[in-house]
Parts: C-alpha cells; sequence; structure tokens
C-alpha cells in the first residue's frame, strides 16, 4: 500500500463527485430522478461560440502548446467586456490571468497568498475550495457565519484582534453561493477599507456575476476606489455563457497577486487550448441580447421555485441574482435528513444546506438548472410528500 500524504489523507471528498455517482445509482435503478443540486447550466452555450471552438480546432496550428498565460486577445477582449460591464479600466496583459475554470484560480490564490500557520477568513457557508485552497498549505480557517438577519453578509467586527493578527486572507463570493445573497457598494466599501486597516487580502469569488434578475446588476468588487491594492476577484464564464464545460475562468485585480498565480499556474498546467480561448473570446463579444434572453428563462424559473417553495411551507427569499433558491427546510428535519428523505421518497434531489459549512443548517440548495416543466413536477412531487 502507498502511503498518502497528510494532503490527502486530510482531504474530504468532493461532495458533488459522489452526489454525482448517487443520482446515476438511482437512475440505473430506474428512478425518474430530478436533480436540482448541482449549478451545472443545462442550457446550451451560444452557437456562435460553438462554431468558433470547431473552426479554431481544425487549424494543426492550434494543436500545440498554447500560451502559458493566455492569448493576448483573450486579456484584450476580457479587458473590453470588463469595462463595458463595470465601467472599470485594466491593463490586459498585467491585470488579467486566463484560468482553466475560476476553481483552480480560487485555489492557487490561496496558495500564493497563505502561509501555514496563517488564518484564512471563511465565510460559512461557503464554496469547499475555500476551504481546501486554505489548509493544503497549512492555513487555518476561521469561520465568520454568514446570518439570514444579516442579510448573509459576513459581521467582520466580531473577528477577535488576535485571530485578525494571524489573517492573511478573507473569501468574499457575491452574488453568494450557496444563499443566493447579494451584496451592495456600501458593503465593499466598509471591506476594502477593512482590507487596508488590517493588511489582508481580499479574494472576490464573482462566479455569478451575469445571472441576474429584474433591474439588479451584481457590482465589482474592483468598482470600489483603490480596491485592487487589497482585492483580486474571480469571473467564470461557466454560467455567465453556459459553458462550465469549456473551463474558462479569469484571474483579474491586483497586478502582483495576477502575476503570482501565473508563476506558479505556469509550474503546473501548460495553458488553455486556443479554440477554447478563442470561443472564449467570440462570448465575450457577445450581445447583450443573448444575455437578457438567457436571463429571462432562469427569471421564470426563479418565480416557479420562489413561489412554489414558499407555498408548501420552505421559505424562501425572492433571489435576485445566481443560480438558486436558498430555502428553509420544513420543521423537524436537519437539512441532510429532509434532503435524503426526499431523495428516497419523491427522487427530487437537493443539496442540504451543511455540505456549504455548518451555519448552512437548516436550508436547502434549490438550483434553477432545469427546464420549467421538471422543476413544476419536483414542486408538485415535494407538494405531496410534505402532505
Ligand atoms: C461560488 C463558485 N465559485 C466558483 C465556482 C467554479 O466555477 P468554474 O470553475 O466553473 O469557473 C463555482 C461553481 O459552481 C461556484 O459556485
Amino acid at each position: 500500500m502507498v502511503q498518502l500524504s497528510d494532503l490527502i489523507n486530510n482531504l474530504p471528498p468532493y461532495h458533488f463527485a459522489s452526489a454525482k455517482k448517487k443520482i446515476a445509482d438511482r437512475k440505473a435503478a430506474g428512478v425518474d430522478v430530478i436533480s436540482l443540486s448541482m449549478g451545472d447550466p443545462d442550457l446550451p452555450a451560444p452557437r456562435r461560440v460553438i462554431e468558433r471552438l470547431c473552426e479554431a480546432a481544425q487549424d494543426t496550428e492550434n494543436h500545440r502548446y498554447p500560451e502559458y498565460f493566455g492569448m493576448r486577445a483573450l486579456h484584450e477582449a476580457f479587458a473590453a467586456w470588463f469595462e463595458r460591464r463595470f465601467d472599470v479600466r485594466l491593463t490586459p496583459e498585467r491585470d488579467i490571468l486566463p484560468l482553466l475554470g475560476s476553481k483552480e484560480g480560487l485555489a492557487y490564490v490561496g496558495a500564493a497568498v497563505l502561509n501555514a500557520g496563517d488564518i484564512s477568513l471563511i465565510p460559512d457557508p461557503y464554496y469547499p475550495v475555500y476551504i481546501t485552497g486554505s489548509t493544503s498549505v497549512g492555513a487555518i480557517p476561521y469561520m465568520l457565519p454568514l446570518r439570514e438577519q444579516n442579510g448573509y453578509l459576513p459581521d467582520l467586527q466580531s473577528i477577535p484582534a488576535d485571530v485578525l493578527a494571524k489573517a492573511r486572507l478573507l473569501w468574499l463570493n457575491y452574488p453568494n453561493n450557496p444563499t443566493a445573497a447579494c451584496a451592495d457598494r456600501a458593503f465593499f466599501e466598509y471591506t476594502v477599507d477593512f482590507a487596508r486597516q488590517h493588511n489582508l487580502v481580499i479574494i472576490h469569488d464573482m462566479a455569478y456575476a451575469e445571472v441576474y434578475f429584474d433591474d439588479y446588476r451584481p457590482m465589482s468588487i474592483l468598482q470600489v476606489p483603490g480596491a485592487s491594492e487589497v482585492a483580486v476577484e474571480l469571473h467564470s464564464l461557466s454560467k455567465t455563457y453556459n459553458m462550465a464545460g469549456f473551463r474558462v475562468g479569469m484571474l483579474v485585480g491586483n497586478a502582483e497577486l495576477v502575476n503570482a498565480v501565473g508563476r506558479l499556474k505556469s509550474n503546473i498546467d501548460s495553458g488553455m487550448f486556443r479554440p477554447v480561448q478563442y470561443a472564449a473570446i467570440e462570448a465575450l463579444n457577445m450581445p447583450a441580447s443573448w444575455l437578457e434572453e438567457r436571463n429571462a428563462i432562469y427569471r421564470r424559473r426563479r418565480d416557479l421555485l420562489f413561489e412554489g417553495c414558499n407555498a408548501i411551507g420552505m421559505r424562501a427569499h425572492k433571489t435576485t441574482a445566481g443560480l438558486y433558491i436558498w430555502a428553509a427546510v420544513p420543521g423537524g428535519y436537519t437539512s441532510r435528513d429532509f434532503a435524503n428523505w426526499l431523495f428516497d421518497t419523491t427522487g427530487v434531489f437537493l443539496t442540504p444546506g451543511t455540505n456549504f459549512g455548518d451555519a448552512g443548517e437548516g436550508y436547502v440548495r434549490i438550483s434553477m438548472t432545469a427546464p420549467e416543466e421538471r422543476i413544476a413536477t419536483a414542486l408538485k412531487r415535494m407538494k405531496e410528500a410534505l402532505g
């Protein structure tokens, strides 16, 4: 038997990897499973993006090793997109690093900032990589519970002075997964100020930047003047353009940190397949109407889930961005027991809030990544099961 490292021995299994297996097993047993579990867009990537990918794949020049830090044209397309969207000008080669999905970028930033024994400030519930991005380098997570009564914003004043003294990194994610909460300008301004005062780096995960409803538009932390002195932000084409399988993300903001992650990453991988980069450029130039139509589909699903959950006693707030409804579990159940019971009774698969940390107890996360008819069927089954 090989002797594995402490890193591996302490690594929990990735929840969604085991969830996929559970779903596949149940389907194989003949159950009509409705998974509202993963945030994996069911809608297709734009046709032009697919065509560009195929066209670029025909050019054998593109089969060679790509650029380590991404093509200049991709940096430029992302900078132009960012300026159109947030009115913030980035210097393409300096402030932007293409990633093989934002997930790897989260882990790399942890490794680029934290040393063993440092404290990493992690809001709870959280996207699991914030923990592994911290513990894999020996840093110690300090959890900041996100509470409904605080609008799921972390209470930075509650952090004890001795913790703050050892803290190096603060993770933020708005629009938030899993709570679907959003943060306003005042929060970002306050947090940037707080980071400056306490010598913290902020990593803002903005994977859900472009899934929004009604009149709401999520803001970038880089819109706060001076934020790039202390912050980096992660973007992703996975949810933005339904391109989760393409694996395209971007790290932007603090140039020193962008450069540091580039150094680390170029020692580990060899860049992004050029046809995927061309496809990403095509996506970043899609007309606004494409996004409006896509978000209108999600909005109808949101309305259905929001009304359906509240009607069966699963209190939920009306999400204005992101792919999820965060709903209270009916009385008497823990999150996990409820999700298991529901799956066994109805074939509807939701994610227990506790999969995202202890503070998720009492909630389930419901993903909008299924067609309206399937969501309606799921709600009908849930209503019947709950009596
Ligand atoms: C909050 C959050 N951050 C980051 C990611 C990673 O996205 P990707 O690696 O596909 O860019 C996800 C994916 O679900 C997410 O929910």
